[in-house]
């Protein structure tokens, strides 16, 4: 038998781990697991804030009774459909008749295309109340975070958002849930992995969001996804981390991310990041797409200001793999970067014409010329390579010190 897990004033944890998932959504890593938040407010009437993946319906339903015995659960909160969230609302009617559905339209729209649910349905608009007795939940719209119906809950009284997926991270919760019971040390890099890879397109919308929940007192964040915040520290490091991540703002370091079949490529790749650590920039990424999963990429690119790809001519297109890097960022609308390109070719090139239109469509400072190269690096283009490393540097190291390692949470 669970026993109960009360994370702020009248707040319980009822959310459930995945360590079996290898991959989210069938594409990002799970290294470390992730988590699947729930919670209930506990009060005259009882309300639970989202559901789990469907896999987890049995343990869910085992931790909800620890908490509530034999009492109805009165309301279910849907701030997010996606079904890592959604997936046990049909599973719980079954067990709770009686409840009632709260969301926005857009909900329950969702709610009846995924599950034909229409009845026993509340809908709620911006700001919109329902007391539960002693607390109050307020409802706070904040589409596109990152899907259209997203929106908060906000409990008045003891000042605890539930967030949905904004401000998660990858990383089950081991033992302990919140801030206070675990070290959140191990979920800051994972933050911004799962920001780049899930959220990372919608940096507007999360800036609109943010600018809602500024006038708000907040002593708990309770997401769907990782810890609960409940230390001061550590909730303004929360929202800072997500207020830089949305305004493309990042650190001083470079990432250099390349293909290379026979490591001709890889060469120009090592001297360029030499140069640039030469020249003082400490922190240095390089990736190999062929090896690094995309998700860790973005997750880096999202941390540095500096980005340098390079890229073979590979059937008189780039290299499948920065092709696909490419498309990546470019559908998050990555900004802000200083920007260098290198590659190299057999007998015609078509890199240094796809980087180049890339580097236009995003808006990109071109810090240097770029290094194309023909064949191998015996045709000369380690002049070019060094500057294109040394300029990088200047303009990253320009106004500010080399940034710390492991310094993209905004400190
Ligand atoms: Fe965690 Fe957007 O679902």
């Amino acid at each position: 038998m669970y026993r109960p897990v009360e994370v702020a004033a009248d707040v319980f944890y009822v959310g459930v781990n995945d360590r079996t998932k290898s991959r989210f959504e069938s594409l990002w890593p799970l290294p470390q697991g992730v988590s699947y938040n729930s919670y209930i407010v506990r009060d005259e009437k009882t309300a639970l804030i989202d559901t789990v993946d469907i896999c987890y319906s049995g343990i869910f339903m085992r931790k909800i009774r620890s908490v509530l015995g034999d009492r109805p659960l009165d309301y279910l909160v849907v701030n997010h459909m996606e079904p890592d969230h959604s997936g046990s609302v049909e599973f719980l009617i079954s067990r709770y008749p009686g409840i009632r559905i709260v969301g926005n339209k857009r909900t329950l729209d969702m709610l009846k295309g995924y599950y034909g649910i229409s009845g026993s349905v509340i809908e709620v608009k911006d700001l919109e109340e329902i007391s539960l007795g002693k607390h109050t939940l307020q409802f706070h719209m904040t589409p596109m975070i990152h899907w259209p119906e997203t929106m908060m809950t906000y409990v008045k009284e003891t000042k605890t958002l539930f967030s949905a997926d904004a401000f998660g991270t990858f990383g089950t919760l081991d033992g302990g849930i919140s801030d206070t019971q675990l070290c959140p040390d191990r979920y800051w890099d994972e933050m911004t992995r799962y920001y780049s890879n899930i959220v990372g397109k919608f940096g507007s919308p999360v800036q609109t969001a943010l600018k809602k929940l500024a006038g708000m007192k907040i002593d708990a964040i309770c997401s769907t996804h990782g810890p609960v915040w409940t230390q001061p520290e550590n909730i303004a490091r929360v929202i800072a981390l997500y207020d830089r991540m949305s305004r493309y703002d990042a650190d001083a370091g470079l990432v250099v991310a390349y293909g290379s079949m026979y490591g001709h490529t890889e060469e120009l790749a090592e001297i360029i990041a030499g140069e640039a650590a030469r020249n003082g920039v400490k922190n240095i990424v390089m990736h190999n797409v062929s090896k690094s999963h995309e998700s860790d990429i973005l997750r880096d690119t999202f941390k540095y200001r500096g980005l340098i790809i390079g890229s073979p001519t590979y059937n008189n297109k780039l290299f499948p793999a920065v092709d696909s890097l490419l498309s990546a960022l470019q559908n998050r609308s990555l900004k802000n970067r200083f920007f260098g390109y290198f590659g190299s070719f057999t007998w015609a090139d078509a890199t240094a014409r796809q980087l180049e239109a890339f580097a236009s469509t995003m808006e990109f400072e071109l810090v240097s010329d770029p290094v194309i190269m023909k064949q191998a690096i015996l045709a000369g283009a380690e002049e070019k390579a060094l500057t294109l490393g040394r300029v990088m540097a200047q303009k990253l190291l320009s106004g500010a010190e080399a940034a710390p390692n492991n310094a993209s949470d905004g400190k």
